[in-house]
């Protein structure tokens, strides 16, 4: 059974382990907004966004979703470059600060990518939805609602932490010891295991400062092929799958240069 096929439309807000997902993102915006900074983490800034920029190409008067928003910093991103933008997130306080941020062509909504606003229909050219999916138990009614809000030729971009190579899903690095001059430990190699459960689980992310953000957040286990037929299935057709590197050489992206730590596709409404 899909993860899709255990939540009513009622319930897809509910993770399976009985916390609201809502709350969860309510709870813990301002420590997720402290992360971003504004502009994002270095993995975003160094490996995630040179490719969204890419795929998504030239914005200037084009209708953007960004769906599952945040903070807001990709929404200004591309605002800032000419779109018009809708950023729709769960968390009624990060769209609090989406506004409160706000810049060029922008305007903010409490919604749930789960179930998208009917008036949104055939209204915008790209939908964005960067590092979501992941959070979300329903994937397939994501995806179709995509489709429905996307007009003709308009394009879907969305990422995830890469299924196969997340060390908080499935696998795991196998750590080295510290070097005394970086004082930083070698990731030795990668293991990794049960691959196919896909499941949810939950994890404490931490901010910037190392503390621990105030209650731990849902994620759902997907295997490669079931994002991929998603996709297909929704009637969008792949235009292309990438697992970005690094554009810095800096040795701080040693392991995320030899493995992919983010997958992102690229479909089109035809
Ligand atoms: C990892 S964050 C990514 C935020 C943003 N896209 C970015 O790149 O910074 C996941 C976001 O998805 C939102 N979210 C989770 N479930 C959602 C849902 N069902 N509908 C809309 N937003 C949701 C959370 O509130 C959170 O802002």
């Amino acid at each position: 059974m899909s993860f899709c096929e255990s939540f009513t439309r009622e319930s897809v807000t509910k993770s399976l382990m009985g916390d609201p997902i809502e709350e969860q993102w309510q709870v813990n915006s301002e420590a997720f907004a402290e992360l971003i900074g504004g502009t994002g983490t270095p993995h975003h800034q160094e490996i995630l966004v040179p490719c969204l920029d890419r795929m998504i190409g030239d914005v200037t008067g084009k209708d953007l979703l960004d769906a599952g928003c945040g903070e807001g910093y990709l929404s200004r991103r591309y605002a800032k470059k000419g779109a018009s933008v809708t950023g729709v997130d769960i968390s009624r306080k990060l769209i609090k600060l989406c506004n409160f941020h706000t810049i060029g062509n922008a305007r903010y909504h409490v919604g749930n990518i789960c179930a998208l606003d009917e008036s949104y229909e055939s209204s915008f050219d790209i939908a964005l939805c960067n590092l979501v999916l992941l959070n979300v138990p329903c994937l397939d009614d994501a995806l179709k609602g995509f489709h429905r809000v996307l007009r003709e030729n308009g394009i879907l971009v969305f990422s995830v932490v890469h299924p196969a190579f997340n060390f908080y899903g499935p696998g795991t690095w196998e750590m080295g010891k510290k070097d005394p001059e970086t004082r930083r430990r070698r990731g030795l190699f990668f293991k990794v295991d049960n691959y196919f459960d896909e499941h949810e689980y939950q994890r404490y992310w931490r901010t910037r400062q190392g503390e621990k953000f105030p209650v731990p957040i849902s994620f759902f286990h997907r295997t490669i092929s079931t994002y991929a037929n998603a996709v297909v299935e929704t009637g969008l057709d792949i235009l292309e799958i990438d697992e970005p590197q690094p554009v810095s050489d800096d040795d701080f992206f040693d392991r995320e240069r030899r493995i992919p730590f983010f997958m992102v596709v690229k479909a089109k409404k035809p």
